[in-house]
Order: structure tokens, then sequence, then C-alpha cells
């Protein structure tokens, strides 16, 4: 529990490296502070949360940046995917400006996946871009969003189709945050957790299984440790490839189908981890269905998706036309071509640019046909 525990590890990007904070009691011990204290460098700070963590996390640390003399305000923002928009982040500029935050000024987004891509998109367009700090209190947000630099917000037309790569000036990770974490989170959480290890390392993914129980029980020694390797294989791949340009879409295995899931169903049905567990199983059906995956791999996934009881059968009432259309309007789609991670072992994955639609109905009808297996 105490300061011996914590972890720093670094996002190597030049001169926008940046440190990662990873400690139990981050935030009610008073570091947190500290640590945004530190980047603070006289100048204003904003904390943008949701109302629900007021209370908990953002007032607490409001208050002790006062104490350390900083002036510091909070601003709220709604709940949920369907506040991710332009119009949230025009109401943000314009409490920016109230407070009078200037280019010293920095702001830190205490919250999930959605408040860090909005607060991070904000912060990167804001008199044309000043800092800021991520405070992820979601596992999801913990082990992926919080890292690599992407903000952005969503349109009608679909998600994150307006974002700027922004890297943030420090990450701070309270495995604390996830006692509260409804479990259907955590659980979304961990299907991130499992991807790493099916693109980047085996014996990573053993761990993970063997900790599965513990982590489900929120154990913080066991969260801690998956965090840490998690961000660590993250900060690997956004160091060598910032944006995008090759290596870096191998953290998007499973999600050609994964994003198509939650697109036809209205981002209602699923929440993220597990669209994408059900994605990275359909991954290793086209794989399989091109010749270059072996069945082994999707039978030590589907273990691992079993044991975190993630869902691994492919929704029978979607029709595999409907996720080719989806997939095709994706903005990583090149051209109308198909683009998939796939996975030649567990820890080796390659980006396939063009993959035939025909292999991914292919799979997709193998899925469904796996469904009661
Ligand atoms: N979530 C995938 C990435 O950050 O690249």
């Amino acid at each position: 529990m105490g300061e011996l525990s914590d972890f720093c590890l670094s996002v190597p990007l030049g001169e926008r490296s940046y440190s990662l904070h990873i400690g139990n009691g981050l935030l009610s011990s008073g570091r947190a502070g500290g640590i945004i204290a530190g980047h603070a460098r006289g100048g204003k700070v904003c904390i943008v949360t949701h109302p629900g963590l007021l209370r908990s996390y953002a007032s607490p640390l409001a208050s002790s940046l006062s104490e350390m003399g900083i002036e510091a305000a909070i601003v709220t923002v709604p709940a949920g995917e369907r506040s991710k928009n332009l119009s949230a982040v025009a109401r943000l500029y314009r409490e920016f400006i109230l407070f009078g935050l200037d280019r010293k000024g920095l702001v830190v987004s205490v919250g999930g996946g959605v408040v860090g891509d909005m607060a991070g998109f904000a912060a990167a367009t804001y008199l044309r871009g000043i800092r800021f700090v991520q405070v992820p209190t979601t596992l999801l947000a913990q082990v992926d969003a919080s890292v690599g630099g992407k903000t952005g917000v969503d349109l009608p037309e679909g998600k994150n189709l307006v974002g700027a790569f922004h890297q943030p000036s420090a990450v701070i990770i309270d495995p604390a945050t996830l006692m509260t974490l409804p479990l259907r989170e955590l659980r979304s959480g961990l299907s991130e957790v499992i991807k790493y290890g099916i693109i980047y390392d085996k014996a990573f993914l053993s761990s993970v299984v063997t900790l599965l129980p513990a982590l489900m029980r929120r154990d913080e020694a066991a969260l801690t440790t998956v965090i840490a390797r998690s961000c660590e294989i993250k900060a690997e791949v956004v160091g060598q490839d910032e944006t995008e340009q090759g290596l870096r879409a191998i953290l998007n295995f499973g999600h050609t189908v994964g994003h198509a899931l939650e697109s036809v169903t209205a981002y209602r049905r699923f929440k993220h981890g597990e669209a994408i567990a059900i994605g990275m199983v359909t991954a290793c059906l086209v794989g399989e269905v091109l010749g270059v995956t072996p069945t082994s791999v999707r039978g030590e996934l589907c273990e691992a998706l079993e044991r975190a009881h993630l869902p691994q059968s492919f929704p029978l009432d979607i029709e595999a036309d409907l996720i080719l259309a989806a997939a095709q309007r994706d903005k990583k789609t090149e051209a109308g071509r198909l683009q998939f991670i796939l996975a030649r072992q567990i820890g080796e994955v390659f980006l396939s640019r063009n993959v035939p639609p025909e292999a991914v109905r292919a799979a997709i009808e193998r899925h469904k046909g796996l469904a009661d297996g």
C-alpha cells in the first residue's frame, strides 16, 4: 500500500516523453496531487471529471492542489459515450476561458476513457494546445486509453472521427480506483489485458490466466502487476510508432469486428472490452480461414476469455454483411480495404491491409456455428 510499491514507467517519445506513475493509494495519499503540482509550473489547473467522481477523487485532488498554493477548478462532463461530442468540448473551452486558463495552464482528466479522450482533445486544441495529465479510473483507461496520446470525440457518423495525437505530460494510475468499479467494467478492461498477451507476450498471457481469479476479486498486487506490464507493452509500441504508421496498429487486434459490433448495436449492447473479446475470436478465425493462424491461438484466447467471464460467441442475430459494411466505414479502413491484425502465434501478430471480404464472411459464419460449442 505504501510508496515503495509505486512503479514509474516511461513512454519514450523524445521531447514528448512522459512518465506513467502506478501505485495503490496515489490519489488518497495526496501523492497524485504532488505529481500534478510538479507539472503545473505555476499555472492554473482545471480538473475535468464526471459528477459521480467529484466527491471521491476530483474534490480532494482540487483541495490538495489549493493547499499547495495552486489555483484549481473542477469542470464536470456527463458520463457515457454519448456525451463525447463536439458540443461537450465547446462547453469545456468556455469553462476554461471563464476560469482564466492560459497557455501555462494544465488540464487534468479524472475518469474513464470518455473523459480522458474528451479532456485530452480539449487540451490539444484549446489555445492551439496546452498540457494535460491523465488520471484514469477504469481498468480499460488505465491499460489502454490513457497511454499513447490518442484524443478525440465522436460524430453522429461514427466513433472518434475527430481527434488529435496529443501526448499527456504524465499518467497517474491508482489501482485502488478499481475497488468500486462495476464488475462488468472490470472484465471489459481485462479483455484489453488479454489482448496484450496475445499480441506481444506469451508468458504474460499465461500469468494473466493464472492471476484471473485474483484480478476478479480485485487483489491489489495482482491488479498492479498486470496494469504495469500492460502499460509497459503499450509504451514500447507507442514509443516506436506514435502516430500509427505501422507497429501501433497491432493494438487493434480484435478491433475491426469489435468496433463494427459496437457500431451496429449503437454502442448500447456491448461494453468495449466485450465487443473486442468477440472480435478477437473472429480475428483468429479470419487467420484460420486464410491459413495463417493455428487453431491453438484461438484455443488459448478462448480459455482466457472464459476464465474472465467475457463473451466469445458471435451474436446470431447480427448478419455478417452488416458487420462488413460497418467495418468498411471504419476510419482505419483505407480505400474500402478491410484491415485485420492477424496472429501467427501467441505473441506474434501482423497487420494485413487487404483481407478479402469473403474470408471475413466465412470466419463470421464459422464463429456463429461455434455459438453452442
Ligand atoms: N487503443 C489503441 C491505441 O492507442 O493505439
